[in-house]
């Protein structure tokens, strides 16, 4: 008999998320029907959309999440034994799962694709979901052009940080917008952004100016709020915006939002177009994307930086970190 632990959301969070909205459960899983698999989760991962989608479930249901996981028992042959999967079964150590059951639908467990000699945890972020985020997000809605200036907001991310490296291999001017010191040094120093600015210490819109006097052509925003609304002003025209989330605003409730500024002027003026995006709206060619991040990553061309958090206990601590801005690249716990 397995025994799983696993994470309830155990009240819903009230501005920042605390370790005492989750409560750590054990159960003992039945045995194995035709069709399904076990898996015993090895990395696991935190996420921004946490925050936003725990809105949507129900008090007392397992955390929601994907990991990476081995397969330690199977009735199904498309999901051998031994076999690593990427699976959203939530924050548990142990999960049965029926890729055929009308849950499993949503965002369907999969075998990983070979990473050769890369880690496998990069099937949580470089090589995984925010990976593709990055990669068609920015491409297919930002569409950039050798020589344009390319901003990103959430810079030091799992996703920013590989946005901009992308758009250095598209030939454009990046420059990189972060939290700290520590993060736009890493971003110009190591990545090869051209400018980083720290929108904690510097005015965006002074530096900004300096970095891109004649205006940004492409926008990629992770953060949305008051340093999206500078950037949109600063556009060339043409501009185009990726709105791939809105960090800043995930831990305030919607009624202390902060009141729209009129952004329209530049909408008009200089004809900018703005597209928000959902990640799987590119499931038919999700593939595609890790292989060309790996073959990128193989190739020198792109880094990846994870900050790894040890224990699955210590799942709530490390989507708390997350989203105070304590990572570097993709946070992730190893079981
Ligand atoms: N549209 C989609 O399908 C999709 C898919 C994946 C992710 N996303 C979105 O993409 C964004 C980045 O996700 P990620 O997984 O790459 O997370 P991440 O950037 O690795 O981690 C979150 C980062 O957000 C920054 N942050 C926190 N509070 C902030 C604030 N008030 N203002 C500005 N920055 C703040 C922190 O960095 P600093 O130290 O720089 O503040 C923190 O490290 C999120 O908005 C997420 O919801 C969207």
């Amino acid at each position: 008999m397995v025994k799983a632990k696993k994470f309830i959301f155990a009240a819903r969070f009230d501005g920042l998320p605390k370790v005492t909205d989750f409560r750590l459960e054990e159960e003992t899983l039945p045995e194995l029907k035709d069709g399904e698999f076990l898996a015993e989760a090895i990395y696991l991962s935190v996420d921004p959309y946490m925050r936003p989608y725990s809105e949507r479930i129900p008090i007392g249901c397992t955390m929601i999440g994907g990991q990476i996981a081995k397969i330690i028992e199977s009735k199904n042959a498309d999901y051998p034994k031994n076999a690593i999967v990427y699976g959203s079964f939530g924050w548990r150590t142990h999960t049965i799962y029926n890729p055929t059951s009308p849950e499993a639908q949503l965002v369907k467990a999969y075998v990983l694709p070979s990473f050769g000699k890369l880690p496998e945890s990069l099937g949580l972020g470089h090589l995984g979901m925010p990976g593709n985020t990055a990669y068609f997000g920015f491409l297919e809605i930002c569409e950039p052009k050798e020589g344009e200036v390319v901003v990103v907001s959430g810079a030091a991310g799992a996703v920013g940080s590989l946005v901009g490296q992308i758009a250095k291999i598209k030939g454009c001017k990046v420059v990189g917008i972060a939290g700290s010191d520590d993060k736009c040094a890493w971003l110009t120093r190591e990545l090869g952004f051209d400018h980083a600015i720290n929108y904690k210490t510097e005015s965006i819109a002074e530096v900004l100016a300096k970095y891109a006097p004649d205006g940004v052509d492409c926008y990629f925003d992770n953060v949305g709020g008051g340093i999206s609304s500078i950037v949109i002003n600063q556009m060339r025209e043409f501009g185009r915006i990726s709105v791939c989330g809105s960090i800043s605003s995930y831990n305030t409730p919607v009624a202390d939002w902060p009141k729209v500024p009129i952004l329209q002027p530049a909408f008009v003026f200089k004809q900018l177009t703005m597209k928000g995006f959902v990640v799987t709206r590119f499931w038919d060619k999700w593939f595609d994307g890790i292989a060309q991040l790996k073959k990128w990553t193989e190739e020198g061309k792109l880094q990846y930086r994870e900050t790894i958090t040890n224990g699955f206990e210590n799942m709530p601590q490390a989507l708390i970190d997350m989203l105070q801005g304590q990572n570097f690249g993709k946070a992730i716990v190893k079981v």
